[in-house]
């Protein structure tokens, strides 16, 4: 049975500062919930602040990229060395966002991928399809060749314990979220490839969670659906109240 997984992604959102009183309440709100893995991924400028804030919880950190090489002279790049340390467990890798406006490639996406399993993180590895691709019926072409080659190389162990994201472009930061039966179906579609290139175990673990547009009012019909097993948020993790109601729905439906 795969614990359900929800995170939390700032993109380049809250100071050191903003990040405390986000965690003062969300805190208290996530005391006694149990049966869901929480994941936040705040900006590299509150990394630490938010390590320091989740001592004594279940709630894990993440980075929000990083660099393949572990140090050297890659100015403004984020080693996943340097993450480790920080005390983060985790690392969003191949956003959309970094694939469109920082030029990441499924082959840099598959260095960073082996770099951060090396370093021992935990990669949050995103794919999805634009609009038009999925208007030309490309969604699941798409979602093919970047899973094969972004997991070129890896183990079905490696595999086994990291986490998709499938988030549709479309749908990040739209309002649009896609209908379950999209969502489903990609999802399905994911684990048959994962299934196929590595084994059927490997699959089994593997979480895949659904990421655009999800909010507290639609994440319990979203996570109902069988191979969705959490859920990645951007805008709707940024309020403490709304975050937790995501937790709470993700939690609810899938265990
Ligand atoms: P959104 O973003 O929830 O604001 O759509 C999701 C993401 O980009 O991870």
């Amino acid at each position: 049975m795969r614990t359900p997984l929800v995170a939390a992604n700032w993109k380049m959102h809250k100071t050191v500062q903003e990040a405390q009183a986000f965690l003062q309440v969300f805190r208290g709100l996530t005391e006694d919930v149990t049966g869901v893995d929480i994941v936040i991924a705040p900006p590299f400028t509150a990394l630490t602040a938010v390590v320091a804030g989740v001592q004594g919880s279940s709630i894990a950190v993440a980075g929000q990229d990083a660099y393949w090489q572990a140090e050297g002279a890659f100015t403004g790049a984020i080693s996943p060395s340097l993450l480790a340390h920080t005390g983060a467990t985790h690392v969003i890798l191949g956003h959309s966002e970094r694939r469109n406006l920082f030029g990441d490639t499924d082959e840099s996406v598959n260095k960073k991928m082996s770099a951060a399993i090396a370093f021992g993180l935990t990669p949050i590895f995103c794919v999805g399809e634009t609009l038009e691709e999925r208007d030309r019926g490309e969604a699941l072409v798409v979602l093919t060749r970047q899973i094969r080659r972004g997991l070129d190389g890896l183990s079905g162990e490696q595999v086994a314990s990291l986490v998709v994201a499938y988030e549709p472009i479309w749908a990040i930061g739209t309002g649009h979220n896609a209908t379950v039966d999209q969502a489903g179906n990609a999802h399905a579609h994911i684990r048959g490839i994962l299934r196929e290139r590595f084994d059927t175990g490997a699959a089994e673990s593997c979480r895949i969670l659904y990421g655009g547009s999800v909010k507290p009012g639609n994440v319990r019909e979203i996570v109902a659906q069988p191979e969705i097993d959490g859920a990645l948020v951007g805008g709707a993790s940024l309020d403490p109240k709304s975050f937790f109601e995501i937790v709470a729905g993700g939690r609810a439906t899938t265990v």
